[in-house]
């Protein structure tokens, strides 16, 4: 048996955040698992990244988007996600193919059966096991996005680090209205795949949910051995 977990929601969500615990709990208690992301994950994925998410790429065309970031995800399955899942292990993937009938279908939108056509031959129709959904408001989630990308922590204090801010953040407020609306529709569709969580709980509070989540699916998992 294998376990594939993916993480979805609005921007700023802490889905991130939240998939990391996840592996490096499982990591720790030495399941076999891998972290990865979209888009991203590979070294060809990485640098479709770069061109998806430049600011600079404003002439992007729709569909351009929608293949760029359906190519990245061939990628990544075809490289990392299913090699992994045919062993028996645990993916963890922050975003999938939820994200492109979200931002590309509901946000852009484009249109549905042709999303599930490009992704199907993207994915060779790999599903995830169970989708975790941090539920934010897109308001909420953008505003503290923002407030990272300009380095305030939630103290007031600046933070060293600074997070990304990309060409798709940068869309008007409607847009991610009706992504957060797209990924309400798609939860409703698939209820059984999907576990909601308030996002704006605690970071460790979350966590214990995901885990409480998790585990009954670990049963099936063998643990890698210990190292003498
Ligand atoms: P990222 O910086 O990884 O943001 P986040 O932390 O919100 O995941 O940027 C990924 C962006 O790409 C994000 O705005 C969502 C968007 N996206 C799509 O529009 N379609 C997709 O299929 C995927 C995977 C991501």
């Amino acid at each position: 048996m294998s376990l594939f977990v993916t993480f979805e929601g609005p921007e700023g969500s802490g889905k991130s955040t939240q998939a990391r615990l996840l592996y490096e709990s499982l990591h720790a208690r030495r399941y076999p698992v891998i972290l990865t992301r979209e888009p991203g994950g590979t070294r060809i994925g990485d640098l479709i990244r770069r061109i998806v998410l430049d600011l600079q790429h404003t002439e992007m065309a729709p569909t351009t988007e929608t293949l760029l970031f359906s190519a990245a995800r061939a990628q990544l399955v075809s490289e990392v996600i299913r090699p992994y899942l045919e062993q028996g292990g645990i993916v963890v993937c922050d975003r999938y193919a939820d994200s492109t009938y979200a931002y590309q279908g509901y946000g852009l939108g484009r249109d549905l059966a042709e999303l599930r056509m490009i992704t199907a031959a993207a994915t060779g129709g790999l599903r995830p096991d169970i989708t975790f959904y941090l539920d934010i408001s897109a308001e909420a989630g953008l505003e503290r996005k923002r407030r990272r990308h300009a380095g305030v922590r939630p103290t007031g204090q600046r933070s060293v680090e600074q997070e990304e801010w990309n060409r798709l953040d940068a869309r008007e407020l409607e847009y991610h209205k009706r992504v957060e609306a797209g990924y309400r529709e798609l939860i409703a569709q698939d209820p059984e795949r999907w576990r909601v969580l308030d996002a704006r709980q605690s970071i460790e509070a979350l966590a214990e949910q995901i885990a409480a989540i998790i585990e009954p699916y670990l049963a099936s998992i063998p643990r890698l051995e210990a190292v003498p």
